[in-house]
């Protein structure tokens, strides 16, 4: 077997990229959202694109642990913070691991590395003269013993009188105000009145002059390599916040950067009781995973090829060669093009080289809710045994380098996935490795010199490589599929079929499957920053390649083929509506469980040992029935109304809405009035018949015993009580 090496041209040493690579530091207050896959992958296929140019990556990112939300989060599952983050952060290897995102380092913004980076950052901006601090009113919970977040004030809008407003805004006649101008204000948290407190906070002043100056010049300026730092459009938004009317109003203002005790943070140096809002220290969590990965002393990570040295994180980042490169949605640009590169700056510290802003994904036209986690469970696809691969191949057909919001589509998915992904390029390999292996025991030989396809190779490798490092991936992807139609075309025209008939005609045969599968390994390399599993199988399998292809070996000419071993599926839209309509026939009589349904049943075998932790992540509560219904259009499920002791944040009884599979076995009106036990942090899924909110337990036998029986607590149990 032959093991072409690149062409040396393709990563010359001195064209070597240093690239720092960050995604956007998720909350650690719940699970990935197909919007967090979005940025990963766009963000993944970069990376392994420059990896396979040859440069030297740091991908990196962690979990955003602190703030209020995820305080309060934590109080609710009974918890410490410290623990309740770590929940999340171990669920999250299971969702890189399966879509196939390689980062180098997964971090915690809780992390050593990072209190130790925001109180250095701060000292310095402390030093350069940009911090002060001021006293400010606040509503204080008297009940919770701590100063509100504007999120968790409501009241009547000051203009409209409107109930139920939150402090920033009203949803009903649009006014924006302060939380303390809102009418009778009550806390969302305890319901108690809120009461106006004055408190000392601290201030990043990014009003000041040097500082608009500064960022002024530094959105407009360009990162590496010409690029500019900003996209065009984002450069338009960053201008707005700079703009300052006639009447001297808008501009940049200064920044609170702190937040009193009770607070889940990092403390501030010399001020006690005083934590590091939580914006302040997320982004400083880039660096401090980035540490992290250092520190960890993976030797051949850090060797640095030029000065031939081993390089610590300190020299990493100092060095005016390495490029930073954040990708981000577009609900955070605020923070990383003006507060970020303003802090990084004034603390003396090198500035990204390019924020990287993608739009929203909707499902089916909705926007998700990202605290809710609602949209398609990105586990659940796993789980239903959809392709990782197809979904990245799908998301990068639908991204560019600009900021527009991109629709998750099932149709449109089964589409693109059958007809180009199967119908264009598997199709190549299969129809052409056949004859080669029915003829030529694996030799591929090309007659003529070369031919017009070879030689589109070449430039079409150069206009991918530019559009994928461009982030313009669907226009990469157009490209390579219309090369696999040309490929597929002059196969055609060739008529192998009828060659295969003819022995004098042999060599021709031969040629022609030849540059068909020459055609397959170049397309081949050139999806491999999207379809990283298959690429790897076609290099090692296929074409015998002892390692994975790079970006240089894509004009080469392979010289043998192996057996053609089925590489990729066809998507059964069948199984895609299964991921966003949960319901339908389990396998065994009936799955306890609403949601479970449609999910392969978990091995019959005893199932794993854990922990009293994982075992504490589970909430389960007790819940009153309040009402039940049968499901128009479904055989299985009953509609359950569940009273959980929850209110809703006006202080009324708020009800879940839970769908369960036990409609054979309960007659509705009989359930009203029982009280059963529920899974009340299951992540609320959609869906055909609306939202499920939740899980009541049901014992069901795996041996085909028919019958359905649910849960019940002892005699005195109350709705919202724990179960453990
Ligand atoms: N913790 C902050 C980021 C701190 S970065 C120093 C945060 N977390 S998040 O979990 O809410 O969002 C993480 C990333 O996911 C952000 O880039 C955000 O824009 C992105 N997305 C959230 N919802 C999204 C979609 N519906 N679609 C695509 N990306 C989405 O913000
Ligand atoms: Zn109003």
């Amino acid at each position: 077997m032959t093991s072409p090496t690149p062409s040396p041209s393709s990563s010359p040493l001195a064209d070597k990229r240093r690239l720092f690579v960050t995604t956007a530091l998720p909350y650690a207050n719940g699970a990935f959202h197909i919007g967090h896959m979005m940025e990963y992958i766009q963000a993944d296929i970069w990376v392994r694109l420059q990896r396979m140019l040859g440069h030297e990556v740091h991908f990196v990112c962690a979990d955003d642990a602190h703030g209020a939300p995820i305080m309060i989060a934590a109080e609710k599952a009974g918890q410490t913070p410290q623990q309740f983050v770590a929940g999340i952060a171990a669920g999250r290897q299971a969702y890189l691991d399966g879509f196939l995102i390689r980062f180098d380092n997964w971090h915690s913004t809780d992390g050593p590395e990072n209190h130790r980076l925001a109180q250095d950052i701060y000292r310095a901006l402390r030093k350069a003269g940009l911090i002060y601090a001021r006293s400010i009113e606040q509503f204080y919970d008297p009940v919770k013993g701590m100063f509100l977040p504007d999120r968790y004030i409501k009241g009547h809008c000051p203009k409209c009188d409107a109930a139920d407003q939150y402090g920033d805004s009203c949803e009903v006649c649009g006014a924006v105000y302060g939380p303390t101008e809102l009418r009778q204000p009550y806390s969302v948290l305890s319901g108690a009145t809120p009461e106006l407190r004055s408190s000392e906070h601290y201030f990043f002043q990014l009003s000041s002059p040097r500082c608009a100056e500064f960022l002024r010049d530094w959105t407009q300026g360009n990162g590496a390599h010409g690029v500019p730092r900003l996209q065009a459009e984002m450069l338009n938004k960053v201008r707005e916040w700079f703009a300052v009317d006639e009447h001297g109003h808008g501009g940049l203002a200064d920044w609170d950067i702190s937040r009193d005790a009770p607070y889940f943070g990092i403390e501030i140096p010399d001020a006690p009781g005083k934590y590091f809002y939580v914006w302040l220290d997320a982004p400083i969590g880039y660096l401090a995973s980035l540490k992290n990965h250092f520190d960890k002393g993976q030797a051949a990570a850090h060797w640095h090829e030029a000065s031939r040295t081993q390089q610590s994180f300190d020299e990493f980042i100092a060095d005016p060669a390495v490029e930073q490169v954040h990708f981000i949605g577009k609900d955070i640009v605020y923070f990383h093009t003006l507060f970020w590169p303003a802090m990084l700056h004034y603390s003396g510290r090198k500035t990204p080289s390019q924020i990287n802003v993608h739009g929203h994904v909707t499902v089916g036209g909705e926007k998700m809710s990202k605290s809710r986690g609602t949209g398609i469970s990105p586990l659940r696809y796993l789980e239903l045994k959809l392709d990782p691969e197809w979904l990245r191949y799908y998301l990068a057909a639908k991204l560019s380098a600009r900021v527009d919001d991109l629709d998750f589509g099932p149709e449109d998915f089964v589409a693109r996935v059958n007809s180009d992904l199967i119908g264009k390029y598997v199709n190549i390999a299969s129809r052409a490795s056949r004859f080669i292996a029915q003829h030529f025991e694996g030799r591929l030989d090309y007659v003529g010199a070369t031919d017009p396809l070879r030689e589109a190779a070449a430039a079409l490798a150069h206009d991918v490589r530019a559009a994928l490092d461009g982030r313009e991936y669907a226009r990469a992807l157009r490209e390579i599929m219309a090369h696999a139609d040309r490929i597929n075309a002059a196969f055609d025209s060739a008529q192998p079929w009828v060659l295969a008939k003819d022995p004098a005609r042999r060599a021709e045969l031969q040629d022609v499957c030849s540059r068909a599968l020459a055609g397959f390994w170049t397309l081949s390399v050139l999806l491999a920053p999207v379809l990283p599993a298959t690429a790897s199988r076609v290099a090692r399998e296929l074409f015998g390649l002892e390692r994975d292809f790079l970006w240089g070996d894509c004009t080469e000419l392979p010289r043998r083929v192996a057996p053609y071993r089925h590489l990729m599926q066809r998507v059964d839209p069948a199984a895609l509506q299964r991921l966003l309509e949960p319901e339908a026939a389990p396998a065994a009589p009936a799955a306890p469980a609403t949601s479970a349904a449609a999910a392969p049943r978990a091995e019959a075998a005893a199932p794993q040992t854990i922990g009293i932790d994982d075992f504490a992540r589970v909430d389960l509560r007790i819940a009153r029935i309040h009402d039940a219904q049968a499901v128009e259009g479904s055989t299985k499920l009953l509609r359950l109304s569940l009273d959980l002791g929850e209110h809703d944040d006006a202080g009324q009884p708020r009800l879940r809405n839970v769908f369960s599979g036990i409609a054979s076995a309960y007659d509705p009106a009989a359930l009203v009035g029982k009280l059963t036990v529920v899974v009340a942090n299951l992540a609320p899924r959609k869906m055909k018949f609306g939202l499920s909110e939740g899980m009541v337990l049901a014992a069901s036998g795996d041996d085909g015993t028919p019958g359905i029986f649910l849960l019940s607590p002892d005699t005195g149990a109350r709705p919202g009580m724990r179960v453990s």
